[in-house]
């Protein structure tokens, strides 16, 4: 039996087999310092675990519509108005089963084979997988500190091509932490409209951004498929519940196809959701919003002090994209022997970047201030032995 040749070219996460080596050395009674994985110690706001509770409670386990519960969608256009300016129809939002299931939803109606689609490299390598899975090649374009590690204006017009239909963006970036701001955002989409392309912004750590106000291409590029989910900013990550905001005329398609690959996302979730936009809510996840701030700043303290903080400090989500290339051309062995030898598990660039991940590594500042000095003093140790 053969399979589907498109399942050939999605590459496996090897963060999952160096969180599997993780596991196994916990498990033997090693302290291990987990910054390999993208989820914040944080657990879910109470606020969203009680309304989840009474909706299980209340009998709320039947499937909602498959654009989601009408009231969410009414709660998260009016999470656009109130953040970012953007007057949103909610008949244009549709709840998806993560970020995850609005990407597949979006790369099935924009792409197919033959077509191209332009990204940033390094980028969330399963926003290139859910691209391989439509048919559609992937051009991606290798960006650094020079351009922000995020795709311009000019980077998109040069590698545009005749068989380009799409050019995806990630504000802020997974894995660098760095984002677009609202003119280089309207530039990018002038210049795709202006090719008769489309524009699919990933904003799923929208909100968790410690220098720059957040934004939205939905207030910046009305025409743009955008990306967001209750994972990150919201800590729902295991509640599986995301968004898409399409176009009017996307709706239809993008409709008949959530009923047919999903039906519909997890209702309990969905009323839990509703519970994530009061104000009180609100404050608990701004206050974890600048914890992370913090967290960032000892992280980069302590990379100053071994001499290797990056030229460009990260801007938001909760990852650094660490240059690792005075010491290793090979990310992977690097983050094997700092993982055996030291208990710290962090991620291999090359689950991000197609050019340049194998010297560099992902830190994901997801533990707090303690543990993060910890982990920079155990990798002092490490470096001092390269
Ligand atoms: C850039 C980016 N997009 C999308 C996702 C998918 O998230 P979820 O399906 O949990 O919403 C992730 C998860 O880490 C991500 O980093």
């Amino acid at each position: 039996m053969s399979w589907n040749a498109r399942v050939a070219r999605v590459a496996p996460f090897r963060v999952m087999s160096l969180l599997e080596i993780a596991q196994a050395r916990e498990a033997a009674g090693h302290d291990v310092i987990h910054l390999e994985i993208g989820e914040p110690d944080f657990a879910t706001p109470a606020p969203v675990v009680a309304a989840g509770r009474a909706a299980l409670d209340a009998g709320q386990t039947r499937y909602t519509p498959a654009a989601g519960l009408p009231a969410l969608r009414e709660a998260i256009a009016g999470h656009y108005a109130e953040h970012f300016g953007a007057a949103v129809d909610p008949a244009r939002i549709l709840i998806t089963p993560g970020a995850s299931g609005a990407l597949l939803l979006a790369s099935q109606l924009l792409v197919g084979p033959g077509d191209r689609v332009l990204m940033a490299d390094p980028n969330y390598p399963c926003n290139r997988h859910f691209m391989a899975l439509a048919g559609a090649e992937v051009d991606a374009v290798p960006v650094g500190p020079e351009s922000g590690w995020q795709l311009d204006a000019e980077r998109v017009a040069r590698h545009w091509r005749d068989e380009t239909r799409l050019a995806m963006l990630a504000t802020p970036s997974n894995p660098t932490g760095h984002m677009l701001d609202a003119e280089r955002l309207a530039a990018v989409a002038d210049t795709v409209r202006a090719r008769g392309g489309a524009l699919l912004v990933d904003e799923i750590y929208q909100g968790l951004c410690f220098d720059l106000p957040p934004l939205s291409a939905a207030a910046i590029a009305p025409g743009a498929f955008v990306v967001n989910s209750f994972s990150k900013y919201f800590g729902m990550t295991g509640w599986r519940l995301g968004w898409l905001v399409a176009p009017e005329a996307a709706v239809e398609p993008l409709t008949r196809l959530a009923q047919n690959v999903f039906l519909a996302a997890s209702t309990p979730a969905q009323h839990a959701a509703l519970a994530a936009f009061t104000p009180e809510c609100r404050e608990l996840l701004e206050a974890r919003r600048r914890e992370l701030g913090r967290r960032r700043d000892a992280l980069l303290a302590g990379l100053s002090r071994l001499g290797l903080a990056p030229s460009l400090p990260p801007q938001g989500a909760f990852y650094l994209w660490l240059d690792i290339s005075r010491y290793s051309d090979d990310s992977e062995a690097f983050c094997r022997a700092l993982l055996e030898e030291e208990n710290v598990a962090i991620t291999p660039g090359t689950d991000f970047a197609l050019a340049g991940g194998e010297h560099h590594v992902r830190i994901a500042f997801t533990t707090g201030e303690a543990r993060l000095e910890e982990a920079v003093s155990r990798l002092e140790r490490f470096l001092a032995r390269r």
